[in-house]
């Protein structure tokens, strides 16, 4: 037998998936519906509004088990394997529970280059966490993320699935750690560009101070 039918590369579904909600709970209401249908009428199949539909289902249920995942599936009409396929490629798509603060430090070759692992290190040594895992006191999810597009302020790591914190140091990540424990605003120097090009002038890399303070929000929410 193949070795990657034997060892596959990506985790297969678990055949019998724990359950986290109520049926009364694994819903979509009326209203997420009708956003779902206008998501799915963008486009010429429902699985172009696959990433939308996760995107919502996580914001509603906190993360996506298979149960959610299937959720997804059954409301666009799509098989099981696609929607988990999409889910399971993205580190931004929670599959199991986080913590409340989840860090996805970037590893990949700029952050790597400019000490992207000494981060993940310091963060493990200061948070008795390993990459991959959630602090015992249920506060740090620590994870290790393929580029994440700020290669030029590298080492960065991104927040939530939101703000970024770039040009990391040991000294910035205390003083981050320190503002997260104190429930402060986090000090932050630069933040995730908008996406629309318009928002930025066309111009997404100088106008970097231009947007210091500017919250991503919650993509379901900037499609309404
Ligand atoms: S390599 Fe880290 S953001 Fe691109």
């Amino acid at each position: 037998m193949a070795d990657f039918i034997r060892n596959p590369v990506v985790a297969l579904p678990d055949p019998n998936p724990e359950s986290y909600f109520s049926e009364e709970e694994l819903i979509f209401t009326e209203d997420e519906k009708a956003r779902i249908a206008g998501w799915v009428s963008q486009y010429p199949t429902s699985d172009g509004a696959v990433m939308w539909t996760l995107w919502l289902a996580q914001e509603k249920f906190g993360f996506l088990p298979p149960e959610v995942l299937q959720l997804v599936a059954a409301e666009l009409s799509l098989p099981y394997a696609q929607v988990y396929g999409v889910a399971t490629f993205y580190t931004q798509y929670f599959k199991e529970k986080k913590g409340t603060f989840v860090l996805d430090v970037c590893t990949c070759f700029s952050c790597q280059f400019c000490g992207g692992y000494d981060i993940l290190a310091y963060l493990e040594e200061k948070l008795e966490v390993k990459r991959g895992h959630t602090s015992a006191c249920g506060r740090y999810t620590l994870q290790e993320a393929e580029c994440l597009g700020a290669c030029g302020s590298a080492p960065m790591m991104q927040v939530n699935n939101g703000p970024y914190a770039h040009n990391l140091t040991p000294e910035k990540i205390d003083e981050l750690l320190e503002a997260m424990e104190a429930g402060k605003p986090l000090p932050f120097v630069s933040v995730t560009l908008p996406q629309d090009e318009d928002e930025m002038g066309g111009n997404r890399r100088t106008d970097a101070e231009a947007v210091e303070g500017y919250i991503t929000p919650p993509r379901s929410e900037r499609t309404q």
